[in-house]
């Protein structure tokens, strides 16, 4: 008798035969995931390994034996024996089309990368398959909301090819369902709740939407400001500084300025997502009133800059006399949530161990 466990390590790997070669793969992948992890390179628009698979832009096409026309593989899963071509010269002129209506019906393909994380997708492949060919021409879809006047997100829609990526991040990975879509074919318009601005939506201004738009047509207001600033976009790999979960982020700088923040889709925390002060909020960096020196209020009640020592030393002795004179329970510790675990821990031991209390906590369970 066989028991489960035995039938489980005794069962076959699935196969299929992707451009003539065997390969292995598992129960309900899609022909795309396969696919990629045996690095073919399929073009894509309106995917986004972290949503759902949609199958809108067609560009995923691949010829599938025994089926007659091509599939998307993005929303194909695959099946024991299926024999798959991925590069086929009909499969390439057909993504050559696709590309060549979706580049005439754009107003820009050449958009600014610091639009967004995924803005210079469609420029990357309308140039990889020479799709500039002006062939097409007619009616154009989409209707700008550049007159939204929230701070964060530019809405050019004239650049908008309908992949949805920025409806379903919101509502997939955010949860906010801010935004939808009114209307069809060359009225498609991505929309708010009563077409409003952003700002009286549901929005958090958490940026994922820019970051999927593969078109720019979703842009980051705040970095696009410094597109004329000079130099080089250099992209920066760190942790955002707000709180205790630890996004990765890009930071995008061009000579000494920051000029935006770009989630990294491989942060272990963070997946790609933000807040809106991890995605909008970095200007504190480089603003001129910032502290960069300890400083005391002396008798003039006038603030001094002085040095770490004597700051420390003034601190202490307030702390004393705030507890001398009311108990030791009018003394509360709470750590930032921007400092490390040892930072922390020195905080409650310091509060413990100096005024005898336990009222300690730490600002991200804020
Ligand atoms: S910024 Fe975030 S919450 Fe606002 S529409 Fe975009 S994805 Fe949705
Ligand atoms: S705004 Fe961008 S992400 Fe949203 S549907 Fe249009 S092209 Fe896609
Ligand atoms: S990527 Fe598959 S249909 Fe768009």
């Amino acid at each position: 008798m066989i028991s489960d466990l035995d039938a489980q390590t005794t069962e076959k790997a699935l196969m299929l035969t992707l451009d003539g070669e065997k390969v292995s793969f598992e129960a309900g992948e899609t022909i795309y995931e396969v696919a990629e992890r045996h690095r073919r390179e399929i073009p894509t628009l309106c995917y986004d390994e972290r949503l759902e698979a949609f199958g809108a832009c067609r560009l995923c096409i691949v010829e599938v034996e025994g089926i007659r026309n091509p599939v998307a593989s993005c929303t194909t899963q695959a099946t024991e024996g299926m024999v798959i071509q991925t590069k086929t010269e009909a499969i390439e002129k057909h993504r050559k089309t696709l590309l060549e209506l979706v580049a005439s019906e754009n107003r820009d393909v050449d958009v600014n990368q610091l639009s967004g994380y995924a803005s210079q997708e469609l420029k990357i492949l309308v140039d990889r398959y020479d799709a500039r060919s002006g062939r097409f021409s007619g009616k154009k879809s989409g209707t700008s909301n550049t007159k939204d006047k929230n701070p964060f997100i530019l809405r050019d829609y004239d650049n908008c090819i309908s992949c949805y990526r920025c409806v379903r991040v919101c509502a997939e990975r955010e949860g906010d369902y801010a935004i939808n879509v009114m209307n069809r074919g060359f009225d498609t318009q991505i929309i708010t709740e009563f077409n409003n601005d952003l700002r009286d939506s549901e929005c958090t201004f958490c940026g994922q939407c820019v970051q999927t738009c593969p078109t720019g047509a979703l842009g980051d207001k705040k970095a696009l400001r410094d597109s004329d600033t000079e130099g080089e976009i250099e992209k920066t790999r760190t942790i955002c500084p707000y709180c205790g979960v630890g996004c990765s982020v890009d930071m995008l700088s061009k000579g000494d300025k920051i000029v935006g923040i770009q989630p990294a889709m491989d942060g272990p925390a963070n997946e790609g997502a933000l807040c809106i002060k991890g995605q909008f909020a970095f200007d504190f960096i480089q603003n001129a009133d910032r502290l960069k020196k300890p400083m005391i209020r002396r008798e003039d009640g006038e603030l001094h800059e002085c040095d770490w020592d004597e700051a420390l030393n003034f601190a202490a002795a307030g702390f004393a006399k705030v507890r001398d004179k009311f108990g030791r329970h009018s003394v509360y510790g709470i750590a930032s949530g921007r400092a490390p675990h040892e930072a922390a821990y020195t905080m409650q031991k310091y509060i413990r161990a100096t005024y005898g209390t336990n009222y300690i906590d730490n600002c991200s369970r804020a």
